[in-house]
């Protein structure tokens, strides 16, 4: 591949890719997420320290972990997060762009804002993973500093965008972030695993109306700023 044959690539990739949150009742081969992941592994990291790493949940493991997660999700059983990852309070600047995305998937999903019943029914979906065929935990060493999370973020992104050139969909889960002792229990992970987020992976329905969703950037001169 010519050096501006792979920048075509790439940003069709970039482009192609959005969340994901219909999936076919299709498998996903061990090998190609196989695949997948091999390619994640290539994600540069400070030092080459190669933070973080995904939990497979299947089978009963991951019946349990879906029972615990929506029982807490409706007891609205709150407890703390191992990281703190939205601003609290929210800058209104992005609290704007909260917004927009959620309102984005909930025209799309025909939700109406007040009907509290359908968005609880809408975001219970994130304890199930989507119902999709592969469901990922991203979990961190707890002694990795704030930027071995940027590190797995890129790895995070990586895993995306080899779904992206398969064929397949993705969605990152960072609902599952506020239950992180709930995720430790039905899993049996150490304590010193911190829960970071979800993964779905799946073949996109491409029927369903959520997955149209696209969401808006800023351009490109919002977040680059030049000094000469
Ligand atoms: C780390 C991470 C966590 C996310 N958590 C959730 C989530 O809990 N529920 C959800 O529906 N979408 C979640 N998303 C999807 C974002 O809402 C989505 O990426 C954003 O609105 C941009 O839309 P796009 O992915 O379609 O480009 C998450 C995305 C990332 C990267």
């Amino acid at each position: 591949m010519t050096a501006g044959e792979g920048a075509g690539v790439f940003e069709a990739l970039a482009e192609g890719r959005r969340s994901t949150r219909r999936f076919l009742d299709r498998p996903v081969p061990d090998d190609l997420l196989e695949r997948l992941f091999a390619a994640a592994r290539r994600a540069p990291s400070g030092a080459n320290l190669q933070p973080g790493g995904f939990v497979l949940v299947r089978g009963a493991a991951r019946d349990r972990l879906t029972a615990a997660l929506t029982e807490a999700f409706r007891a609205g059983a709150a407890e703390p997060e191992d990281y703190s990852y939205f601003p609290d309070p929210m800058p209104m600047a992005l609290k704007k762009r909260q917004v927009a995305a959620a309102k984005a998937l909930q025209d799309a999903a025909g939700i109406r804002r007040e009907d509290r019943a359908a968005r609880d029914a809408q975001f219970a979906r994130n304890f199930r993973f989507f119902d999709a065929p592969v469901a990922l935990v991203a979990t961190i060493d707890a002694r990795l500093g704030t930027g071995c999370y940027m590190d797995f973020g890129m790895c995070l992104y990586g895993l995306m965008l080899a779904a992206t050139a398969q064929g397949l969909g993705s969605c990152g889960i960072g609902a599952l972030a506020s239950y992180p002792t709930v995720i430790r229990r039905a899993l049996d992970l150490p304590d010193d695993q911190l829960v970071v987020c979800g993964l779905a992976i799946g073949w996109p329905d491409e029927t369903a109306p959520e997955n149209a969703v696209r969401t808006e950037r800023l351009a490109v001169g919002e977040f680059v700023s030049v000094r000469e």
